[in-house]
């Protein structure tokens, strides 16, 4: 077969960029052909702005088995073991495989890694770069992937939905339907494989470590395509988000931070996590997280504080450079001033279910990176185990794609038409979006109650009802595409809550029995 392989991939972070590179190493000359869809630049994607790392047995006194085993513990054993063990155990290659790209890890004078400690783990094993290092995994695999002639990437380019068909063969995708927003137009893209690498969702709650373009684009199309989900409900809130008084996106305070040895103290200045859990202040995120909301709603005060004493304001700065800028603009010295903190939430623990090589429910379409659900997080994601994640998967579903899906006959050609934009942000649509937020926040949040699932899940479908009049003047606006789809995985999130039988992990309802 001479006709190249064709693939579609739906988001440009660092499990997109990975597969690509993957797949072009696979072909080992076979001719392929890779689209890259990317609604924002990379540098505005959640990968960019991961600080803590990624987690990987490397010190010699650290065993597999307890990375296995801090896994399996904060996400409840609701993972699926099998993939967890088969992940972790690619950590130590997937560090040096970096290194080989030229990722410039931090060293110590004899140049072994020097490993962070964070939340649930058992021992020092987060591999990092200061505290930017989703930026600097980006940077490496752009390097490596604009200098692969199969790979272009389409930027500006909003995916709406998948193609998909049934036949004999079973429900199979075979292309996305998107909207090149620059050119206005409307383009059917075909391939032999649809890749959704599109991230989180956190933009459905009002206060999220992620960036504005994470609104669950990939969930919301597996959603209309009827492709299967799993464990929606696990949302994960970081505990530490810097307090300002805006909404949006919230500057992450890493929990790097907490490794090192900064303490969070509630409103009356005291240690907040001591007594609270045996590992303290690196307690698994929710429980972390449940306790700053209950010290938030006990006190009124909208935040709790982090004190980074212990660790020193010399050695802050320089072990967490880009943390220590952004607190400093605000005025505050970390190691010096006590740092205001809030959850917000950072990761959705489930997405759209598929096995450890990516494969989804239909034929034809791999999920990858946050927007999956592979079983390795279980109900809560231990720290640093997402780049992992989104580095190991997309190397086996690229040899997947290799071994399966090169089909008779090629897929159909493209077809594009002109697409109608609507000139401005929608004032509806902006209200709508504001909501959303809110009614996420206070009912499907941190802690969650019976009655306040209901009440969500009344007011997503308020809120679907008054959108309707708005996309009926069937013009396109990105805005109205990202609320459209928040309004899907907010939905998907609020029904997989209610269907949960007991607090677990992430998932925690004031009147149902907790998981122990
Ligand atoms: C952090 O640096 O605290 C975030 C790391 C992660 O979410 O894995």
């Amino acid at each position: 077969m001479t006709r190249p392989l064709e693939a579609i991939v739906v988001g440009g972070g660092i499990a997109g960029m990975a597969f690509a590179i993957r797949l072009t190493e696979f072909a080992a000359g076979r001719p392929l052909r890779v689209r890259i869809i990317s609604k924002a630049p990379v540098q505005v994607s959640s990968s960019y702005v991961a600080q803590g790392g990624m987690a990987a047995v490397i010190a010699s006194d650290d065993r597999l088995e307890q990375h296995v085993q801090d896994t399996l513990g904060v996400g409840c054993g609701r993972n699926d073991e099998a993939v967890v063990r088969a992940v972790v155990g690619e950590g130590p290659d997937m560090v040096r495989w970096l290194q080989g790209l030229g990722a410039a890890f931090d060293t110590d004078a004899g140049g072994a890694l020097r490993l962070a400690r964070e939340g649930g783990h058992s021992a020092a094993r987060v591999v990092h770069f200061k505290d930017s290092t989703g930026a600097e995994i980006v940077r490496v695999l752009r390097e490596r992937m604009i200098h692969l002639p199969q790979v272009e990437v389409l930027e500006n380019c909003r995916a709406l939905d998948l193609i998909m068909k049934d036949d004999e063969a079973g429900r199979q995708c075979c292309g996305v339907r998107v909207l090149d927003i620059p050119a206005a137009r409307e383009m059917e893209l075909h391939a032999d494989v649809v890749v959704l690498a599109t991230g989180g969702a956190g933009q459905v709650y009002a206060h999220t470590t992620n960036p504005p373009a994470a609104t669950g684009d990939g969930i919301a199309m597996a959603v209309r395509a009827a492709i299967a989900l799993r464990d929606m409900a696990f949302v994960q809130f970081h505990p530490t988000a810097l307090y300002t008084d805006g909404q949006g996106q919230d500057f992450l305070v890493s929990e790097a931070v907490r490794g090192a040895g900064a303490r969070l103290l509630g409103a009356d200045r005291r240690p907040l996590m001591e007594g609270r859990h045996p590992k303290g202040d690196l307690a698994p995120r929710n429980v972390v997280a449940r306790t700053i909301h209950h010290e938030m709603m006990r006190t009124g005060s909208p935040h709790v504080w982090l004190d980074a004493a212990p660790i020193g304001s010399v050695r802050f700065a320089a072990e967490f450079p880009s943390i220590d800028r952004r607190c400093r603009a605000l005025g505050l010295v970390p190691g010096v001033d006590l740092i205001p903190v809030l959850p917000a939430a950072h990761y959705l623990c489930g997405g759209i279910r598929t096995d450890v090589r990516g494969r989804t429910s239909a034929e034809g379409l791999i999920a990858l990176g946050e927007c999956a659900g592979t079983g390795l997080h279980g109900a809560d994601r231990l720290a640093s185990n997402s780049l992992l994640e989104a580095l190991v998967v997309p190397r086996w579903a690229a040899e997947e794609v290799w071994e399966t899906t090169l089909r008779v006959p090629g897929p159909p050609v493209d077809v594009a038409r002109p697409a109608a934009m609507a000139k401005r942000v929608s004032a509806v649509g902006e209200r709508i979006a504001v909501f959303l937020r809110h009614a996420m926040s206070a009912h499907v949040g941190i802690v969650r109650e019976e009655e306040g699932l209901g009440i969500a899940l009344r007011s997503i479908a308020w809120a679907d009802r008054h959108l309707a009049p708005i996309r009926e003047k069937r013009r396109y606006s990105a805005e109205l595409l990202d609320l459209k789809d928040m309004l899907a995985v907010a939905r998907a999130i609020t029904e997989a809550a209610i269907r949960e039988p007991l607090s677990v992990g992430a998932h925690y309802v004031e009147e149902r029995a907790a998981l122990v």
